[in-house]
C-alpha cells in the first residue's frame, strides 16, 4: 500500500493536508491563468494563410504591467509563506500533555531503534501506539548520519540529525497499520529503512505492552542455541533481556519474533528467512552492517531455533 498525505488519520497530518490543498488551489489558479493566456495567444495569433511574414509591432516598457508582475507574485509568495509558518507553529508548538506516551527513536544505518523510556520497552522498526485518547510524543536522534522520519498518514517529515534531538508527535484517530520510510538519503540501504506504525485500540495496546514487558522466553529445548549466541559475537551487538547478551549496536532481540519483518521491513520474518539472515545478512539486504558470522550448519540451526522461541 502506498501511503498518501491525502489520506491522513492523525492530527498533524490533517493540518498538512489542509496546507497542501491551499497551496495546490492557489497554484492551480496560477497554472490555469498562465496556460490559458498561452493557449489563447497560440491560437489567436497563429500563422495564417496569406500572412505577409512581417514581424508584428513590438511593445516595450509598460510600467503598469511590470509593476503588476512584480507585486502580485510577491503577495502570493508572502501569503503562502505566512500560511505555512502558521501551520508549522501550531503543530510544533503543541505542549506535551501529561499523559502522552513517550517514545525515543534512534535512526541507524539502516534500521530504527524504538524505546519507550517510561515503560522499559525496547524494540525495532515497528512502532506500536494507542489510538488517540493519548497522543504519542516522539524524540528523534541519530546514531550515525542524517535520516528522516516520515509516516505520511500520521505526521510531517522530521529530520533525524546526529547530536541533535528533534521532536514529532502523532495522534492517530483510527486503529490500523501505517507505513513509513526513511526520507533522507543515508547510504546504500536508505530504501531498505522502512518503518511501520501499528495503532491499537486502548485494550490491545495494553496487551502489546504486557507482552513486550515479559522476560525473554527460556525454552529448555532451545537453550542449546543460547550458547552460540553469547559465545559468538552476537551478544556484542544484540540484547536479549535476562541473558548475557546486552549489546546495543543492533536491534533488541528479546521479542524478535513479535515483529513481522527482518532488516527494517526488507523481508518477512519467517523461520526460513530468519535462518538465511543469521547466516548471511547481506545476501538479503546488501550492505547491511551485520556481518555474516560463518556459523556451522549445526550452530546456525541451534541459534535459529533459539531465536524462534523469542516471541
Ligand atoms: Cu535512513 Cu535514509
Amino acid at each position: 500500500m502506498t501511503p498518501s498525505i491525502f489520506a491522513p488519520v492523525s492530527t498533524p497530518a490533517f493540518a498538512i493536508r489542509e496546507v497542501a490543498f491551499v497551496v495546490l488551489g492557489l497554484t492551480a489558479v496560477i497554472f490555469l491563468l498562465v496556460a490559458g493566456v498561452a493557449v489563447y495567444a497560440l491560437i489567436r495569433f497563429r500563422r495564417r494563410r496569406g500572412d505577409d511574414g512581417r514581424e508584428p509591432p513590438q511593445v516595450y516598457g509598460s510600467r503598469q504591467i511590470e509593476q503588476a508582475w512584480i507585486v502580485v507574485p510577491l503577495i502570493i509568495v508572502v501569503v503562502l509563506f505566512l500560511v505555512t509558518v502558521r501551520y508549522i507553529y501550531a503543530i510544533e508548538g503543541r505542549p506535551q500533555p501529561a499523559d502522552a506516551l513517550e517514545v525515543a527513536i534512534v535512526g541507524h544505518q539502516w534500521w530504527w531503534e524504538i524505546r519507550y523510556p517510561k515503560l522499559g520497552i525496547v524494540t525495532a522498526n515497528e512502532l506500536h501506539v494507542p489510538v488517540s485518547d493519548r497522543p504519542t510524543f516522539i524524540t528523534l536522534q541519530s546514531a550515525d548520519v542524517i535520516h528522516s522520519f516520515w509516516i505520511p498518514q500520521l505526521a510531517g517529515k522530521m529530520d533525524v540529525i546526529p547530536n541533535k534531538t528533534n521532536r514529532v508527535w502523532i495522534e492517530p484517530k483510527r486503529p490500523g497499520t501505517y507505513v513509513g520510510q526513511c526520507a533522507e538519503y543515508c547510504g546504500m540501504q536508505h530504501a531498505g529503512m522502512l518503518l511501520t506504525v501499528t495503532v491499537h485500540s486502548t485494550d490491545s495496546f495494553a496487551q502489546w505492552v504486557a507482552a513486550q514487558l515479559m522476560p525473554a522466553r527460556d525454552d529448555v529445548q532451545a537453550r542449546e542455541g543460547r550458547q552460540p549466541l553469547s559465545s559468538f559475537a552476537c551478544a556484542n551487538c544484540h540484547t536479549v533481556r535476562g541473558t548475557t547478551a546486552n549489546g546495543v549496536f543492533g536491534p533488541d532481540l528479546t521479542h524478535v519474533m513479535s515483529r513481522s519483518t527482518i532488516g527494517a521491513g526488507v523481508i518477512p520474518n519467517t523461520p526460513e528467512t530468519l535462518r538465511a539472515w543469521v547466516d548471511d545478512p547481506s545476501s538479503l539486504k546488501p550492505g547491511a552492517l551485520m556481518p555474516a558470522m560463518k556459523l556451522s550448519r549445526n550452530d546456525l540451526d541451534k541459534v535459529t531455533s533459539y531465536l524462534l522461541t523469542l516471541r
